[in-house]
C-alpha cells in the first residue's frame, strides 16, 4: 500500500474527482477527510468510504467554517500529509454580459479558496508531504465563455509554482494536475444543468472526438494520478503541472475529429 498511515485533506471530497480519489487514498492506507458544502452528499460519501474517512461540511469561500474545519483536523487528525485541493465550480463568463458576482465566485472558489485551504493547512503539515492542486486544461484551450474558470486554473499554476518555493526547504511538495474532460457530476451543475440528458449525449461524443485517445477521462484516471503525486513514488517531483488528458492538448491535430490519422 503507497500511503499506509498517512492522512489527507481532500476538498470537494463527495463528488467526481474527489470522491475517487478518497476511495483510491484509503484503499492505499490512508485516513481521509472529505469536504463539501452538501451535507447529502457528504453523508452518502461517508457511508461509502467506511470508517477510514472523516467528512466535515465547510465550503472553501467561507473563512469561520475553515477555520472550524482546520481546528478539528488539529484534534482528531493531529498532521496531514497531502492535501488534495480539489474543489472547484464552473461558470459561463462570457465577455461582455458577465455579472460580476459571477466571474468572483469562480476566482472565489477555485482560486482563493484553493489558496486559503493550503494557507490554513500548512501548520499542519508533515514535513515531506505532498500538496496537489486540481486545476484543467483550460489553463491552454481557450474556450468561449470560460474566461474566469480558464484564469482560476492558469492561476492555480502559477501559485503552485510560488508555494513549492516556499515549501521547499522543508520537503514539502507541490504539484498540479490538469484534468482534461472528466465524467463527473461537474458536467450536469452550472451551465451545464439546463441541458437535456440527449443535448449533453451529443456534446459528449463531440469532445470524445476532440481527445486523441478517443475518450472521456474517468474520475480514477485523475485519482490514480493524485496517488502518484501523493506518494513517494514522485518524491522528486515539485512544481508541476501534470496533464491529464488523453492528449487533447499535447496531440490535439491526433483527434478523430479532424481525420488527419
Ligand atoms: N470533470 C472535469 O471534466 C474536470 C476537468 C478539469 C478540471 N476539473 C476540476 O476538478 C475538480 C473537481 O471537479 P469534479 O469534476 O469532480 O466535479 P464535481 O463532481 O462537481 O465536484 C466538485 C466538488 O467541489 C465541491 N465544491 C464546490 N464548491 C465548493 C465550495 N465553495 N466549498 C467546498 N466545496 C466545494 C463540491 O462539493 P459540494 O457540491 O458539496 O459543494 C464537489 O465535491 C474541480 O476543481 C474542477 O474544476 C474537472
Amino acid at each position: 500500500m503507497k500511503l499506509q498511515g498517512k492522512k489527507a485533506l481532500i476538498t470537494g471530497g463527495n463528488s467526481g474527482i474527489g470522491l475517487a480519489t478518497a476511495e483510491l487514498f484509503i484503499r492505499e492506507g490512508a485516513l481521509v477527510a472529505i469536504t463539501g458544502r452538501d451535507q447529502k452528499t457528504l453523508d452518502e460519501a461517508l457511508a461509502l468510504l467506511g470508517p477510514s474517512a472523516r467528512a466535515y461540511r465547510a465550503d472553501v469561500t467561507d473563512a469561520e467554517a475553515r477555520s472550524t474545519l482546520f481546528a478539528a483536523l488539529g484534534k482528531e487528525f493531529g498532521k496531514l500529509d497531502i492535501v488534495f485541493a480539489n474543489a472547484g465550480i464552473s461558470a459561463r463568463t462570457p465577455a461582455g454580459t458577465t455579472d460580476e458576482a459571477v466571474f468572483q465566485k469562480v476566482i472565489q472558489v477555485n482560486l482563493v479558496g484553493a489558496f486559503l485551504t493550503v494557507n490554513s493547512a500548512v501548520p499542519l503539515l508533515n514535513d515531506g508531504a505532498s500538496l496537489i492542486f486540481n486545476g484543467s486544461v483550460h489553463n491552454y484551450l481557450g474556450q468561449p465563455g470560460l474566461a474566469a474558470y480558464a484564469a482560476t486554473k492558469g492561476g492555480l499554476v502559477s501559485m503552485a509554482r510560488a508555494i513549492a518555493a516556499d515549501l521547499a526547504p522543508r520537503g514539502i511538495r507541490v504539484n498540479v494536475i490538469a484534468p482534461g474532460a472528466t465524467k463527473t457530476p461537474i458536467w450536469r451543475r452550472g451551465p451545464h444543468a439546463k441541458h437535456s440528458p440527449e443535448e449533453l449525449g451529443a456534446a459528449a461524443a463531440k469532445v470524445a472526438s476532440m481527445i486523441p485517445l478517443g475518450r472521456w477521462g474517468e474520475a480514477s484516471d485523475i485519482a490514480n494520478t493524485a496517488l502518484f503525486l501523493a506518494s513517494d513514488d514522485s518524491a522528486y517531483i515539485t512544481a508541476i503541472e501534470l496533464t491529464v488528458d488523453g492528449g487533447a492538448t499535447g496531440a490535439p491535430y491526433g483527434a478523430p475529429i479532424l481525420g488527419l490519422r
